[in-house]
């Protein structure tokens, strides 16, 4: 069928019927997202048939470049790779602020395109907006000028990249059609493929903080977009790594940003959030042509955070980006400080055996650093720091974190959700391994994604 002889409703009836998209039907309705030319009532019936019916991976892979190329797509004349990494999102997961630096420091580019908090999880922008002055939403002049200059921008997506997906998601968001695993992998891939890259490695979550709480649907989701991302022709491999609690001791979004300096700097590393960025960026560098494996390119990272380069490439970014030029020497002076910080006692003896880190999460959205709508203000100053972590001994009436509140009723409610979110048992549980598991971008053959 020619592109002219499409409707939504012979496109929508293929649909319905599990017969699929008819070769250049994406392309057909991805313009019409984006132009307007497709209503709601079309576009949820569209996401609810895929939802029902799914499809089929040359149908994904075709999704996926037409709601990429429905608007605008970066094109890059550098000198070396370009490269990014994507989190399907967990809570206490500041690892994009440690790698985007190291891995501009190994000699890659990373305009690294990013998003706010989503429902429990924390969102990589806010974090960065928690840095005054920092312009998180720039122009593409001015990503593409400090991309060149920096090595890397962590920056949000502007209207101009896959309005297809912004519009399709708003309608998701709103028919229960969200949880699709072939819609997720064409609305994540669609976006950051738009940024021209040459390389993306993909941290999938899994756990009781993750989208996805069970590692066979984990499984799925990095297969499908380890498949789709391939076939649509960018270099992808994907790490399944641990969501049972958060990443970090700090969930918050200056909070976050203390614990990533403190890391970069030296001064306090937090090793988990190190460890799970250095495999990361292993694999990038891998795909980047730049490591012969995965241990010569963690050695790389490793190397660029302990001598202080990825340090020196964060401060640039943020002062490129308008935040103040000292903030690496200064951070712990340049970031808001919350007005009410209040301990919590461990209430009995014991070792952490479970937490609900989905609740702590939902908890730093109650304190106010998370939204609950899309146009609630978020407070960068709250959430929580020193979180005890699985497998930990405490003892009654020891610290088990800091909550920092606006006022003492908010600190109320952090503390009585952080007393349910954790259980202390005399057993203790089994600390779960950080890197659960490796999809490589040559395990998948294209056509097998289950
Ligand atoms: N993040 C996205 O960008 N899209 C989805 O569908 C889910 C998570």
């Amino acid at each position: 069928m020619s592109s002219a002889a499409y409707d939504a409703r012979n496109i929508l009836g293929a649909l319905r019927d599990g017969k699929g998209l008819p070769q250049g039907a994406s392309a057909w309705f991805a313009r019409g997202l984006a132009d307007g030319s497709v209503s709601d009532a079309q576009a949820g019936a569209f996401a609810m048939a895929i939802c029902i019916k799914g499809l089929g991976m040359d149908e994904r892979i075709d999704l996926t470049r037409a709601m990429r190329d429905s608007g605008q797509v970066l094109r890059w004349d550098l000198d070396a790779p370009v490269i990014d990494k994507h989190s399907t999102g967990g809570i206490g997961d500041s690892v994009s602020l440690l790698l985007a630096p190291a891995l501009a420091a190994c000699g890659v580019y990373v305009p690294m395109i990013s998003g706010r908090g989503l429902g429990h999880t924390g969102g990589t922008l806010d974090k960065m907006e928690a840095i005054p002055g920092y312009v998180a939403m720039p122009d593409t002049d001015v990503l593409r000028r400090v991309v060149g200059e920096v090595g890397c921008a962590i920056v949000g997506a502007t209207q101009e990249i896959a309005p297809a997906d912004k519009r399709l998601y708003g309608v998701r968001d709103v028919s229960g059609t969200v949880e699709s695993i072939d819609l997720i992998t064409a609305s994540i891939l669609s976006k950051k493929l738009a940024a021209g890259l040459e390389g993306l490695v993909l941290d999938v979550k899994v756990g009781s903080g993750a989208f996805m709480v069970d590692l066979e649907d984990a499984r799925a989701l990095a297969r499908s977009l380890v498949a789709v991302a391939n076939g649509a022709g960018c270099k992808t491999s994907a790490l399944i790594t641990d969501m049972n609690q958060s990443l970090g001791q700090s969930a918050g979004n200056a909070l976050e940003v203390i614990e990533v300096l403190e890391t970069l700097t030296g001064s306090a590393v937090n090793e988990a959030l190190w460890d799970v960025t250095a495999a990361l960026g292993g694999e990038a560098l891998v795909l980047a042509g730049l490591a012969s494996d995965m241990d010569a390119g963690v050695e790389q990272i490793d190397d660029a955070l302990h001598s202080g380069r990825a340090a020196e490439h964060f401060g640039r970014m943020v002062a490129a980006l308008g935040g103040p030029r000292d903030f690496v020497e200064h951070f712990p002076d340049r970031l808001p400080a919350a007005p009410v910080m209040r301990t919590v006692a461990a209430p009995r003896s014991g070792t952490v055996s479970r937490i609900d880190a989905r609740a702590i999460g939902m908890a730093v959205v109650d304190l106010g650093g998370g939204r609950r709508v899309g146009t609630d203000r978020i407070n960068p100053s709250v959430g929580f720091s020193g979180l005890a972590s699985l497998g930990e001994e405490v003892e009654t009436g020891e610290p088990m974190v800091l909550i920092h509140a606006a006022n003492d009723a908010d600190a109320d409610r952090a503390t009585a959700a952080f007393l349910a979110a954790y259980e202390i048992s005399d057993e203790g549980g089994e600390e779960p391994p950080l890197i659960v598991e490796r999809i490589g971008w040559d395990d998948i053959e294209r056509g097998d994604h289950t």
